[in-house]
């Protein structure tokens, strides 16, 4: 399970019951449309450049783990799309994509069938939306795009496997862009002795399943062993700070979900453990009072195919 990959459920204890109200009140979704601005701070210019301007004039693009449409609302309003697209959203979870879906329809997008359709006089965009899981989809289908896209995602596989399936469906010169790939650093502060334990445990947690706590040096690496070109690579950390005791947008309410998810990873430990329990208490009024600052430590990496 990688970093965003649900919140965790809390049950019992003075302090934690406020936090299982509020995981319960907030959705996977509403996470990732409080994520977006941090997302827009984050994401490395350089890398979204380069990757912009390879891409060609009439563009085929998938975009796996695509959630609720955040990175096509994104690219879109930021001009970063070429004059025609063919946009393939795909995500596991169906909730995802039925949010993706209203979320671009509210922002223009017209319904077409089942596609959605975006049309300027200079730009025409189509968005197809398929519910698969990634591996399994680009290992099966015959279709073929110029880029792939993969935004917050790359740390939920194994990249040894999942990375030729993303690639074979790519044209010859196509482009892998994987922006937001988290990279083996979380940091809050104010700092508190539990920190390196919880931040240890934590990443234990993700390289226990198919993802790695390094996704960010194990993708140039995996890209480096293959026949890619890395055309750009750069940092996108995460930086979550309060301005006068306030969080910007709705990034109170990520920072309580990254807490939430990081107490569903070490979830076993917090029914024995007060001094996780007094950790995430802290964590937690530290976020009522504006006083905590996160960052997550990523990168973005763009990479051709030859
Ligand atoms: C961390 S979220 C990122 C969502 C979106 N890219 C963003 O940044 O807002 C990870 C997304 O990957 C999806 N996902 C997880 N495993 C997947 C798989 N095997 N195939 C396709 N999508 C997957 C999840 O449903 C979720 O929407």
């Amino acid at each position: 399970m990688g970093r965003c990959d649900g919140g965790g459920r809390t049950t019992a204890g003075y302090g934690r019951r406020k936090r299982a109200d509020f995981n319960e009140a907030m959705t996977f979704q509403q996470y990732l449309d409080a994520k977006r601005t941090v997302d827009d701070r984050a994401l490395n210019r350089r890398v979204l450049a380069r990757f912009q301007r390879e891409l060609p004039d009439t563009a085929r693009l998938l975009e796996i783990g695509a959630g609720i449409g955040t990175m096509i609302e994104r690219l879109h309003s930021w001009d970063c799309l070429p004059k025609q697209v063919q946009y393939t959203a795909l995500d596991i979870d169906p909730r995802n994509i039925e949010f993706a879906r209203e979320r671009l329809r509210e922002r223009g997008f017209k319904q077409l069938g089942s596609e959605l359709r975006f049309e300027r006089s200079d730009q025409s965009i189509t968005i197809r939306f398929e519910v698969a899981d990634a591996v399994a989809f680009t290992r099966r289908t015959n279709r073929r795009w110029d880029a792939l896209i993969g935004h917050a995602v790359a740390d939920l596989f194994d990249l040894g496997s999942a990375l030729p399936a993303f690639l074979s469906v790519l044209e010859p010169g196509g482009l892998c862009y994987f922006p937001i790939t988290f990279d083996g650093g979380t940091t809050f502060h104010p700092s508190h002795e539990l920190d390196e334990r919880v931040e240890r445990q934590y990443h234990q947690h993700m390289d226990t399943g198919a993802g790695s706590s390094e996704a960010g040096r194990r993708l140039l690496a995996e890209f480096r062993e293959r026949e890619t070109t890395v055309l750009a690579a750069g940092s996108s950390d995460w930086l979550v700070y309060p301005e006068n005791g306030s969080y910007a947008a709705d990034e109170g309410m990520f920072l309580r979900y990254i807490l939430g998810t990081i107490e569903g990873v070490l979830g076993d430990r917090v029914e024995t453990d007060d001094e996780f329990s007094d950790w995430l208490a802290a964590r937690h009024r530290q976020i009522e009072d504006g006083e905590l600052t996160y960052i997550a430590h990523q990168f973005d990496v763009l990479a051709k195919m030859p």
